[in-house]
């Protein structure tokens, strides 16, 4: 299982290296063999010395080595740190800070070319859930245009958008119904992301094809995280 923390907006530098001190024990002691990866903020990456399942990513980057581009951090910026791990296309990078497909594509193929592993989300509005799965299903498909998703290092998180910090999760049907489709064309691992929470987690990670979680207000408090680590564990 793969499970991931998206801290967003939250956390500063001294909390998140005092977050992942708690983990790495905690994880160590646990013995999980889960793939556990956390994308902090960018102001908080780290060097971090970390038990080997346990990767610190990055939320979001600029496909570049490095150069012009005021307020992004390129690939010089995340080697420093020895970090090979990226989030692309999320939710509120596509609707609220406008992304488009094709900066998203740019953004993966960069990332890509340099071997990293990377965490690729769809997922489809409120009004397109409501057209049915058919349109569910050619949304999410359309989100993966331009993206080659043979890569070896590709992970995919399904979030549906209006269950992303909504407190509403999409129902175990719709959930196993939507990965099920997803995974016809997608050999990849899939995730589930969207108001995953402790009491859901177990839930979740039984439906059919869900490789992981893809957690984020709820993975902010380190101890609940730890507990869906332990959940996964007893899978
Ligand atoms: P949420 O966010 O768990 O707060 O719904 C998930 C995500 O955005 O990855």
């Amino acid at each position: 299982m793969i499970i991931a923390a998206n801290f967003k907006t939250n956390h500063t530098r001294k909390s998140t290296k005092a977050y992942l001190g708690k983990l790495n024990s905690f994880v160590a002691e646990l013995k999980s063999d889960d793939t556990v990866l956390v994308f902090p903020p960018s102001s908080a990456l780290d060097n971090f010395d970390l038990t080997d399942n346990i990767s610190v990513g990055v939320q979001n980057a600029y496909p570049t080595e490095k150069g012009s581009f005021t307020g992004e951090i390129g690939l010089e910026q995340i080697e420093e740190f020895g970090l090979t791990t990226i989030l692309i296309g999320h939710s509120e990078r596509r609707h609220v800070l406008g992304e488009s497909q094709d900066e998203v594509a740019k953004k993966y193929d960069f990332y890509k070319s340099c071997g990293f592993q990377i965490v690729y989300c769809i997922g489809e509005p409120k009004e397109v859930r409501e057209e049915g799965i058919e349109s569910v299903i050619a949304y999410n498909f359309s989100q993966l245009e331009g993206i080659d998703i043979s890569y070896e290092n590709l992970i995919v998180a399904y979030e549906p958008v209006w269950a992303i910090g909504t407190g509403l999760t999409a129902s175990n049907e719709q959930i196993e119904e939507t990965l099920a489709l997803l995974n016809e064309k997608i050999k990849a691992p899939l995730l589930y992301g969207g108001s995953v929470k402790v009491a859901n987690t177990k839930e979740i990670l039984d439906i059919p094809n869900c490789e992981g979680i893809l957690v984020g207000t709820a993975s902010w408090d380190v101890d609940a995280f730890c507990e869906m680590v332990e959940i996964s564990k007893k899978q």
